[in-house]
Parts: C-alpha cells; sequence; structure tokens
C-alpha cells in the first residue's frame, strides 16, 4: 500500500472529540507552524460578485474584487477561505486543475489567513479501488500543502472509503470509512474545533456510518453523539463569533430552485437531523455554517444563523461547468466587530473531458443551449431584437 503524506497539520489548540468514527485514537499533538507569509501583488483569478450579508451580519454590500485583490476594509480582521467538492482525480486533469485552485487562493491578496476545506476532497472512495484512492488522496493532501497558509480537513460522502453497495474493497476490509482521509489530512478527529484571531471555527462531520443490509453505509446526519460534543463545544467558546463548516447541508433548496413538487424537502441532500442542529446553533449565535455537497451556492438566513453553500472547486467533477457555476470557492471577510462577509472566487481552468465523457458533451452542449436562449429572451425583452 502506497504511503500516504500526512498533512503538518497547523492550527490553534484544537478541540476534539475523542475517537475517528473508525474506533481508532485520534491524532493529536500536531505543532503549530506559521504559515502566513506576505504575497506578491498582481495576483490572478477572477472576482464575482457576492451576496449581501443577511441580518444584522450584513455591515456593507460585498463588492466585486478585482483581479484577485480584496479590496481593503479597515473593519475586516482577517479573511478567510472555504473550498469544497474538489474532488481531486487524475481523470480530465483535475489533479492539475485543483493545483490551480490552490495557486488562486496563495495568489489572493490581501492572503487568506486560513481555508477551510468542506470534503469531497478525493474522487472518491467508494467506488474505486483502494490504491485508486490512495493516489487521489495523496494528490490532494500533496496540492493541498502547498497552501501558503493553514488548512483544515473536514469529510465528504465521497471522502470515504467503502461505505456503499458498489465498493471496490471487502465488505470487512480494515480501512472502510473514514480513517484513510482523516489520517492524511491530519485531521484530529471526524469532527473537532479551533479558534484563529478571536474567531471560533467547528468542524463536523455529516457522513454517519451505519451497518445496512449490504454491509457499511452511510446516512446524512450528525448523531446524537456529535450534537452532543457540540452543545458543549459551543458553550465553552460562548461569546466568540463562530462559524461551522460541514460538507452535506442543513438547508438545500434544490427543489424549490428546479421548481420541482415531487422533490423531497427532507432528502440526502440535507442532514437529517437538521432542526435539532438549528435550534442549538441558533442558542448558542452561530454566525454562519459553511455548507457544499450540491456543487451550488445557495445563501440562506434564517434566525440569525447565515447557511451558505459554496460552488465546488471541481464543478462537475471536472467535467465542465456544473449548472451555472465554474470551478470556484468563497472567500469570507471576518469582521473585528464579528460581522461577516463573503463573495465567491473562480479561477482560470478550462475542462477537459475524456473519450468516454459523452453524457458531459450533452450536459455542456444543453447548458450552452440554455445561455443562448436566455440571452435571446433578455435581448426581446429589453427591445434590442425582434421577437
Ligand atoms: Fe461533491
Amino acid at each position: 500500500m502506497k504511503k500516504l503524506t500526512p498533512k503538518d497539520k497547523p492550527g490553534e489548540p484544537v478541540n476534539t472529540h475523542s475517537s475517528n468514527g473508525n474506533g481508532r485514537p485520534a491524532q493529536a499533538g500536531n505543532s503549530r507552524r506559521d504559515f502566513l507569509k506576505k504575497l506578491t501583488l498582481g495576483a490572478g483569478g477572477i472576482g464575482l460578485l457576492g451576496t449581501t450579508a443577511a441580518g444584522a451580519m450584513s455591515r456593507r454590500t460585498p463588492v466585486m474584487p478585482a483581479g484577485g485583490h480584496i479590496l481593503p476594509d479597515e473593519n475586516t480582521a482577517f479573511h478567510f477561505a472555504h473550498l469544497t467538492d474538489m474532488h481531486v482525480r487524475r481523470q480530465r486533469r483535475g489533479h492539475v486543475g485543483y493545483a490551480r485552485c490552490i495557486e488562486s487562493v496563495n495568489n489572493l491578496d490581501p492572503a487568506p489567513e486560513l481555508v477551510l476545506m468542506g470534503g469531497d476532497m478525493a474522487f472518491d472512495g467508494l467506488y474505486n479501488e483502494k490504491d485508486d484512492f490512495i493516489d487521489m488522496i495523496d494528490l490532494f493532501v500533496t496540492e493541498s500543502n502547498k497552501l501558503k497558509m493553514p488548512w483544515y480537513g473536514c469529510i465528504g460522502n465521497h471522502d470515504v472509503l467503502g461505505l456503499s453497495n458498489r465498493r471496490k474493497v471487502p465488505a470487512d476490509d480494515p480501512d472502510i470509512g473514514k480513517g484513510m482521509m482523516i489520517e492524511a489530512a491530519g485531521m484530529p478527529a471526524p469532527y473537532y474545533s479551533f479558534n484563529h484571531n478571536g474567531w471560533h471555527f467547528v468542524v463536523l462531520d455529516t457522513i454517519y456510518q451505519v451497518e445496512v443490509e449490504h454491509g457499511p453505509s452511510y446516512v446524512a446526519r450528525l448523531g446524537e453523539e456529535q450534537l452532543e460534543w457540540l452543545r458543549f463545544d459551543l458553550g465553552a467558546h460562548q461569546g466568540m463569533p463562530t462559524v461551522c463548516v460541514m460538507h452535506i447541508a442543513a438547508f438545500c433548496n434544490m427543489g424549490q430552485i428546479n421548481g420541482d413538487p415531487a422533490a423531497l424537502a427532507m432528502n440526502h441532500m440535507v442532514i437529517s437531523d437538521n432542526r435539532d442542529f438549528r435550534e442549538i446553533l441558533e442558542r448558542h449565535g452561530v454566525k454562519a455554517v459553511l455548507q457544499g455537497h450540491s456543487h451550488q451556492v445557495e445563501d440562506f438566513y434564517f434566525n440569525g444563523v447565515w447557511y451558505i453553500t459554496s460552488q465546488s472547486v471541481s464543478a462537475a467533477w471536472w467535467g465542465g461547468n456544473w449548472r451555472g457555476f465554474n470551478p470556484g470557492y468563497t472567500v469570507l471577510a471576518a469582521g473585528k466587530d464579528g460581522s461577516l462577509n463573503w463573495w465567491r472566487q473562480e479561477f482560470e481552468w478550462e475542462h477537459h473531458l475524456e473519450p468516454g465523457d459523452t453524457l458531459e458533451r450533452e450536459r455542456i452542449a444543453e447548458r450552452e443551449a440554455f445561455e443562448s436562449e436566455q440571452r435571446r429572451l433578455y435581448e426581446i425583452e429589453i427591445g434590442r431584437r425582434e421577437r
């Protein structure tokens, strides 16, 4: 078995859960490294219009940073980035695309002080041979370690080995589950928290392992044990502005977005215990939850908590635009007054399809036809074109 490259775990004191979900002891004792380095000007990247902060958290309308340069704001304490659903793989040259993403983050000016990974970091342990999964994890970790700032791993549904009836490993393989990624990404546990510059960050695990008829599997859930831990973790950091990050969302409005009345409100796109979760966050005044999994941007504010779903680093698993979103990520500004702002950031990447990617080609053609029709309708509606 190929050796994985452990991440040099950065970070201030980490408040961890005590096991890694596979019954293995959690890693601990990683030393602090000073990753913060002054970056040069002239960064690449395409800044995109963000969405206004909601409610009391909105202190200004986010602006479109030009060329990756974030406009100075004297209230900003620090910036951080949320990178999710990178699905790092060799197919479609995804690993090269991820290297471009890392360059883009490193070139942001001012530099983010930390990067929160949002899960689905490697593509994928559910349906691939173990050696291939190890290779993808290795590619992810190697590139991520080129970040000039600390990064923090988070488990996504593709970051686990074999929790599916399509698994390519025996159901009793000792590496089934989350352990491989947790170890490689230097995570102290499947869920954990840490502090940075007066803010509290909580990384959660939405991949709840279960045993079903075909063997080990997962459901989208935090579970009672993790919720219990969360209650007291937030209690112990009372008064600190807090941001949570997790892979599968608490809220995802795919049904409404697609106008699909048959879509279930509670489905595999959201955690099943989101109400219990939401009430804990509301009780403790958590600022925001950063979500992934759907690869589509959403922004939902409810009872004081801001649920932000970032677009994905890989878009359609490196197969081109996904429902209007190119490869990209989210940048956030943490204010000295506890306020928060965010915007999305894309990076230059042209997709590379494989010869067998017929469905991707069809999907891209459909998308282009849709965009062309939208432009035609718009020109009619503004009087620039005849019906
Ligand atoms: Fe994903």
